[in-house]
């Protein structure tokens, strides 16, 4: 892609510019956004930059492993993988409102980073001087217009953004000017893998915002397995790249079944799918009622603690894509 590889040159002598023999730290989400900033930022200053992955237990099957892999092995960029699941469900424990949730994950983010950070930069002798930031040029409108009218914020989005003011660092933000499907081919020209690239939007606060009401471990492991099914039923079906995004909740009810000769008493799930090309308004996908049947007898059968599975066909508006 022409326009791309012009814009991937341009880009790193900015970085370039920017940066001098500054350090760099690049927090990564397992997102398409932060992984494709990191990978271009170290095309531009190699080992100036230090990856961070804050793994807050609340990523999908696979997911963080998949991040480590690809920047350890593939790409040999360093990466800190932060182990803080224990620290995260512990502070969750009990806690049930969405927007409590947001605070407590995105401020527990800037501790445990911000804590990394110290770190990395005493074993380099010196501070790190800016963030890199995966932020699109949607991003840097919607953080005027999420909030919906004056005063009325539907949901607190970013969750980083206390980080570089409290840590004094500059903003590196190479995707700025960029939309999400220029993001994409950009990650292309940077020979990141197409399953990787082409992978639905995922938020910040991860699972916690699919687990309405209290989370916990037990559910995230219920969850996970959920979602990891559904998602492999869409890409069998050939519908994933059709789907804006798609993911399992989990639903804070419990329904009476019957498998073999015994009554359960389980969790219900919702399967999410929506197409859209902003994610600001959604309409259901029109999945076929025999697939949709398919992957509930998938779910029921495969995931103990879940017996029942049910469909949201709620556009937005008036609902929003993610339960909370
Ligand atoms: P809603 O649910 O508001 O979501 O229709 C619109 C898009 O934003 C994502 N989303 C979030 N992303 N932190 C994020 O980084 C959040 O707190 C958050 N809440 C929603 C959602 O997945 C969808 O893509």
């Amino acid at each position: 892609d022409w326009t791309m590889s012009a814009f991937r040159e341009e880009a790193i002598a900015r970085i370039r510019a920017q940066v001098g023999q500054g350090r760099v730290l690049c927090a990564l989400s397992g997102g398409v956004d932060s992984a494709v900033a990191a990978v271009l930022i170290h095309q531009a200053i190699g080992d100036q930059l230090t990856c961070v992955l804050v793994d807050h237990g609340l990523m999908r099957m696979g997911e963080a492993d998949w991040v480590v892999n690809l920047f350890r092995e593939h790409y040999n960029i360093p990466l800190v993988h932060v182990q803080a699941e224990e620290l995260f469900l512990g502070k969750l424990a009990g806690v049930s409102d969405p927007e409590q949730k947001r605070k407590i994950i995105g401020g527990l983010f800037i501790d445990v980073f911000d804590a990394e950070a110290k770190k990395i930069a005493a074993s380099h002798g010196g501070a790190p001087e800016f963030l890199a930031q995966g932020t699109l040029y949607p991003d840097v409108i919607e953080s005027v217009s999420f909030t919906g009218g004056p005063s009325v914020t539907i949901k607190s989005h970013h969750n980083v953004g206390g980080l570089p003011a409290r840590m004094n660092l500059k903003l590196v933000e190479p995707l700025r000017e960029l939309f999400k499907d220029e993001v994409r081919a950009l990650g292309r020209e940077l020979g990141l893998p197409d399953a990787f690239i082409g992978r639905h939007p995922f938020p910040g606060p991860g699972l916690a915002i699919r687990c309405p009401g209290e989370v916990t471990r037990e559910k995230c492991d219920i969850l996970r397995q959920a979602d990891a099914i559904y998602i492999d039923e869409i890409r069998k079906a050939g519908l994933y790249d059709d789907i804006w995004q798609a993911f399992v909740v989990l639903l804070p009810v419990r329904s009476v079944g019957v498998m073999g000769d015994g009554r359960t008493y389980d969790y219900v799930c919702a399967l999410r799918a929506v197409t859209s090309v902003d994610g600001m308004t959604a309409d259901f996908y029109p999945f076929d009622m025999k697939f949709l049947g398919q992957v509930s007898t998938r779910i029921v059968n495969e995931v103990k603690g879940i017996n029942r599975v049910t469909y949201d066909i709620t556009a937005k508006p008036p609902g929003t894509i993610e339960w909370e």
